[in-house]
């Protein structure tokens, strides 16, 4: 496809609700926005943002964001922003005036739980739908993330209902405090193996009650949560639904399965649905080498049939296959995540005919092992990710002097198969 043909498809603009979006491109939620220890939006949060809003991206939906207080202790990855704590919203009203000020919307995509992900603390164990844990194996984690025998998370305990209900009224509070935030909405995440994803299936939700069996049964949490934020904020504040498409377990329900309970969860008042693939068992599907699964597996077409709202898709990190998707029907933005820290500017380029110029995500899944081992997300080909708060010629602040060597040291380490294949061999004869 020529790169005009590419920029006025990628560049038509687009409804949400009420919102309008300058162009097809969405950046997707990432946990890299470098908030402080107490969960609040720090300088490099707000100039990461704005630096994207500034590069032309048709909306922001911010990832790494908690809802309740379970949440902000159990999550796996450090730290987060924490949406949940009301004498936070005037921290928050920064982040979105800035982004605001380049005419992009932002979205924040809240989590309820890390479920069956989450870290089991003293007196606070793990929920899940069921007592059912994840098991991924060496070879699912995504390219370039190295996990001698894989990963067993401890078995999580079934959730009670008044957990379940909890969850619900905090998820509400929580979207309340985004708006008041001057946010433009929020997105329900749904996907993966955190705790909402585990009521969708019957390979990970085996309850009886009213929360398992049926499609409406499975889809009730959600349906309830959306219903309440939807009756509590008004028509016009966006609801968006972050839901996997495909688990590819040999046990999973597919794209049928998932998509039926997306169609459940859109009566309720949802103003989008955003595709995620795979689940942690099925890792290396959620964060792929290569362009196109949803669309060429047929998935994100079961979606859109079932669907009337606006479908997202991803894992196109070519603009002609971006372009392609939404030309063929397939959906109506393509959201990129690691692209947007490879190339801040990617929308304005891909939006105005520079296809060529764009820096492309290499998918070394270096932000990732980052992630993983809680350190800052840098990108391998973009030096100013991570970085965009510092003034030009400043130095680091003293603190990294000593932080950055001991993080090189350790992902040196765990990227060596050889070193990692010792360390396998040394777990397997102690168990
Ligand atoms: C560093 C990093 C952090 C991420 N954090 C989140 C997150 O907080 N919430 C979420 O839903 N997905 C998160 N993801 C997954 C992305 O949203 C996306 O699904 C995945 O990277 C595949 O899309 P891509 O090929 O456009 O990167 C993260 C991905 C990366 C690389
Ligand atoms: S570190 Fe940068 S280039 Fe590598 S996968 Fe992440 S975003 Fe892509």
């Amino acid at each position: 496809m020529l790169p005009e043909k590419i920029a006025d498809i990628l560049s038509a603009p687009f409804k949400i609700n009420k919102l309008t979006l300058a162009n097809r491109l969405v950046m997707g939620p990432m946990a890299v926005g470098a908030p402080t220890a107490e969960g609040a939006p720090s300088e490099q949060t707000i100039a990461f943002f704005e630096r994207r809003a500034r590069g032309g991206i048709g909306m922001i939906i911010a990832g790494g964001v908690v809802a309740t207080a379970r949440s902000f202790e159990e999550t796996p990855f450090k730290p987060v922003l924490r949406f949940d704590v009301e004498s936070l919203i005037p921290q928050f009203r920064r982040v979105a005036d800035t982004v605001h000020a380049h005419g992009v919307p932002i979205i924040a995509e809240i989590m309820p739980g890390f479920g069956r992900m989450g870290v089991p603390g003293p007196g606070r164990p793990i929920i899940s739908a069921s007592p059912i844990n994840v098991v991924i194996p060496e070879q699912n984690f995504p390219k370039g993330v190295l996990v001698p025998g894989g990963r067993t998370t401890p078995e999580p305990d079934e959730a009670t209902v008044e957990e379940i209900e909890q969850y619900r009224r905090e998820m509400v509070d929580t979207a309340s405090n985004v708006q008041r935030a001057g946010w433009d909405g929020v997105e329900v995440a749904a996907h993966m193996s955190y705790f909402a994803s585990s009521f969708l299936s019957p390979r990970t939700n085996w309850r009886t009650d009213q929360y398992g069996g049926s499609v409406e049964n499975r889809a009730r949490m959600l349906t309830n949560i959306v219903r309440n934020i939807r009756e509590r904020l008004g028509p016009d504040f966006v609801i968006g639904l972050r839901i996997t498409a495909n688990d590819y377990m040999p046990d999973g329900q597919g794209a049928a399965g998932f998509s039926a309970i997306a169609k459940e969860v859109e009566k309720a008042g949802l103003d989008y649905v955003a595709l995620s693939t795979g689940c942690y068992e099925t890792m290396d599907r959620s964060a792929p080498s290569v362009d196109g699964g949803l669309v060429d597996t047929g998935d994100a077409r079961l979606f859109r049939n079932a669907l009337s709202v606006p479908l997202l898709l991803q894992g196109l990190h070519d603009p002609a296959r971006a372009a392609e998707a939404i030309a063929d029907g397939h959906g109506d933005m393509v959201m990129l995540a690691r692209p947007m820290l490879a190339d801040p500017d990617y929308a304005r380029k891909a939006c105005s005919g520079r296809t060529d110029d764009i820096v492309h995500c290499t998918r070394d899944n270096l932000c990732m092992r980052r992630l993983v081992f809680n350190m800052p997300v840098r990108c391998s080909v973009n030096p100013a990710m991570g970085r965009e708060s510092r003034k030009s010629g400043s130095l680091p602040p003293a603190r990294r002097f000593i932080e950055a060597p001991v993080e090189k040291a350790i992902l040196a380490l765990t990227g060596s198969r050889r070193f990692m294949g010792l360390v396998g061999a040394v777990i397997k004869r102690r168990s």
